[in-house]
């Protein structure tokens, strides 16, 4: 099952998580890799340390939810697994709803139909926590109800449910990984940022930081290279295949603490916070429960330690300075 001389291909390659992963893969001595991304967010940049380790590293600007065109070049370049990564994401579907739930549910859609026509050997794809909503219970399992609170994430708990159908009527190889909150180099720092970028962004610019709501809620946080690390993990483990599974660290932190540990990081333990209103959608309490992802792995999932932050604050210090 291993990824060894065989032709990868990763939608929203050029974006956070998908720019790790192509770097992961890479390690793996892939054949063939190609990345297809729309531009919308993501860079090139992204994609510099993949470019000087994999020089024939492949990059298509094109929509992945065009389904003649992702034929043609899965055709032409063989693809043996496809890595589903290609998203509008959250913010900007509080903006322009129906268009991020139209793209997020036509590239699942067409990469499922991929899959459907034998044009790709195996499929993965990624989904998130967000598709649960709100913790109804704690730790969150795989069989946790789907109470999607944004457009975004009903358009992430639909590609679910898509590709679940897929694979019951056409029996379509198909895994799905379920990374809850990620964190690192390369998470867009521009319009839609996270709430990483921006705390570091505010300290660095000397301005006060804001948090929505009372920065009580909790997520689940992962370093966004250990997501992918677990990515290649699942894909070479025979007991993940056809799984649904959670990949975080199963540690419930809350933002204030999170905010805290970056502030103390940077050195400014007492750089003002402001706190606003609470943005519409956002989920109260987020923890995983990864026991299936350690059962299936026979390992302990990553913990989120002061190095991956530390290296988080450095790069977003290079691209903002
Ligand atoms: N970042 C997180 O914390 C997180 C958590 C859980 C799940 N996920 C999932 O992980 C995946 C990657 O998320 P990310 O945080 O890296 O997002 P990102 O926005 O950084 O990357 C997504 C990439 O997809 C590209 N894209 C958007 N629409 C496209 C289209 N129609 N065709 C081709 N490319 C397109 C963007 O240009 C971008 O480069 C998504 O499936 C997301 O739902 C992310």
């Amino acid at each position: 099952m291993s990824l060894t001389s065989k032709s990868v291909l990763v939608t929203g390659g050029a974006g956070f998580i998908g720019s790790h992963l192509v770097d992961r893969l890479i390690r793996e001595s892939p054949s063939r890799v190609t990345v297809v991304d729309s531009f919308f967010l993501g860079s090139m940049e992204n994609l510099d340390a993949a470019r000087a380790a994999f020089p024939d590293l492949e990059v298509i600007r094109h929509d992945a939810s065009d389904l003649a065109a992702m034929q043609d070049i899965v055709t032409a370049r063989q693809v043996d697994t496809l890595f589903d990564l290609a998203v509008i994401p959250l913010p900007t579907s509080l903006t322009y709803p129906a268009w991020t739930v139209q793209t997020n549910v036509g590239i699942a859609t067409t990469v499922c139909e991929l899959a459907r026509r034998d044009l790709i050997g195996r499929l993965f794809h990624l989904s998130s926590s967000e598709a649960y909503g709100s913790a109804r219970y704690i730790p969150m399992d795989e069989d946790h109800p789907h109470d999607s609170i944004t457009p975004y994430a009903a358009s992430k708990s639909a590609a679910d449910r898509i590709i679940e159908s897929y694979v019951q009527t056409f029996e379509i190889d198909a895994t799905v990984v379920r990374p809850f909150n990620n964190i690192g180099p390369r998470q867009n720092p521009g319009s839609y940022a996270g709430i990483v970028p921006i705390v570091i962004q505010r300290v660095l610019a000397g301005q006060p930081i804001e948090i929505f709501g009372d920065g009580e809620q909790t997520r689940d946080f992962i370093f966004a290279p250990q997501t992918a690390d677990l990515i290649v993990a699942v894909h070479d483990a025979p007991e993940c295949r056809g799984q649904v599974l959670n990949v975080a660290s199963g540690t419930e932190t809350s933002v204030n603490d999170l905010v805290r540990r970056i502030l103390a990081l940077m050195d400014a333990p007492d750089h003002p916070v402001v706190y606003g209103p609470d943005r519409p959608g956002d989920v109260r309490r987020h923890l995983a429960d990864v026991s299936k992802m350690r059962q299936l792995l026979d390992r302990e999932p990553p913990t989120l330690d002061d190095e991956a932050l530390a290296q988080t604050i450095e790069w977003y210090r290079g691209v903002l300075a």
